[in-house]
Parts: C-alpha cells; structure tokens; sequence
C-alpha cells in the first residue's frame, strides 16, 4: 500500500537544533504526528546508533559507516516510518540520507560512495521519499558552542575540528538545495520560537 501520510526530513549541523526543533512541531501538531530520529528510530535501529556513536567507532572508516547509517535506515523505514505515513501521519525526521551525504560523502570525503548513495537510496526508501527536508542553518562556530554548552556527552563527530563542521553544512546545503526535491532552508540562529513558527508553517504548507 502506498504512502498517505507526510514525511518530514529536519537537518543541521551540529548544534543546529535539530532535536529541540523538531519535538517542538510534533507537540504543535499533536496525536497526528511522530517525531523520529537518525541513526536510530526503530528499536533495532536504536542498537546500531549505540555501535555508531560510540568511541569504537573511530577505528572504522567512512564506508562502513555509510553501510551501518543504510543498516539502520532500512530497518527505521521499514518498522516506523511506512507504518505511521500508511496511517496517515505527518512524520518528522530528525535527520535521514542528507546527514549521510554531508556527513559520510562530503565531510568525511568519500565521493566515491556517491554512485552507491542514489543507489541505496532508490532501493531501500521506496515510498519512504520525503516530501521536504528542512535545513537548520547554523553556522559551525555557533553550533559547536551551543553543543559543547549542554550538559549532554558529546560524540566523535561533535568534537571533530570546525573544517569537518564546515564542510557538513556546505554538504547539507548542497543535498537540501541540489539534490532533492522539496528544501527549504531555515535561519537557525534566530531565536527558537521564531525558528519553530517558520518551521510549523512549512511542515502546514507541505502537509496534504
Ligand atoms: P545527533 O542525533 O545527536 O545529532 O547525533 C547523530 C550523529 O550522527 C551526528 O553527528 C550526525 C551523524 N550522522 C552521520 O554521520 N550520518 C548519518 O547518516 C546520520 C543519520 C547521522
């Protein structure tokens, strides 16, 4: 059965306020949404965000982390994301594939996933496409700063040098803009209710 529903992707580097912003929307639209994340999402999905996240991690390279981020997507697809848009809900996304492109392709500099990405990407998102990706735009400064103010560990993406963050925005803004369908680009360093007011009104304006 095809896709009802509406499918929400909210992206940003480091610091952006991903997390914040986009529980925020699903309180302002109640019962008919979900707020999910990236990695993770589905229970067994969460398991592979606890592998990628952690320290270990910085003994594997860009590739099989890109596997491991697909991993964990087909399976925060399969068992959240399809069952909540058949039923009709708006989902929100906090990240999906465009934090793979900033983030494994661009920041960690492994084009030469690129063919693989659309190819991943057309098998294993089927009806899973969303109909907009909301990029919080923060610049690297500032979101380092905000993320290293809360009382929260930090993980090894997080505390790369600010060239990496860099690049992650230039790729996010790239994927949102060039890539795919459907993106808008929020000022992020605005104060957050004027940021989840503008927000809201995409979500309302791309929900059917
Ligand atoms: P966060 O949810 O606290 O932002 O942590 C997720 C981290 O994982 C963040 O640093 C971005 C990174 N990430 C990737 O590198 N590739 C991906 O495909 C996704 C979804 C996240």
């Amino acid at each position: 059965m095809k896709k009802t529903g509406t499918f929400i992707v909210i992206d940003g580097g480091e610091g952006s306020g991903t997390t914040t912003v986009s529980k925020a929307v699903v309180e302002k639209f109640g019962w008919g949404a979900v707020y999910t994340r990236e990695p993770g999402g589905s229970p067994y999905a969460e398991k592979i965000r606890e592998l990628v996240l952690s320290d270990a991690a910085k003994t594997s390279d860009a590739e099989t982390q890109f596997a491991l981020f697909w991993a964990a997507r087909r399976d925060h697809i399969k068992h959240t994301i399809m069952p909540a848009l058949r039923e009709g809900k708006v989902v929100i996304s906090d990240r999906f594939d465009s934090s793979t492109y900033a983030y494994q392709l661009i920041a960690q500099e492994n084009i030469q996933l690129l063919d693989l990405f659309w190819k991943m990407r057309e098998h294993f998102l089927g009806d899973a496409v969303p109909d907009a990706y909301i990029l919080l735009d923060v610049s690297p400064e500032v979101g380092i700063a905000r993320a290293k103010g809360r009382n929260e560990a930090l993980n090894h993406f997080d505390k790369r040098k600010i060239d990496f963050h860099q690049k992650v925005n230039k790729g996010l803004k790239e994927f949102i803009m060039t890539k795919v369908e459907g993106g808008v680009v929020i000022n992020g360093e605005q104060p957050l209710e004027q940021v989840i007011q503008e927000t809201v009104a995409v979500v309302n304006e791309k929900v059917k």
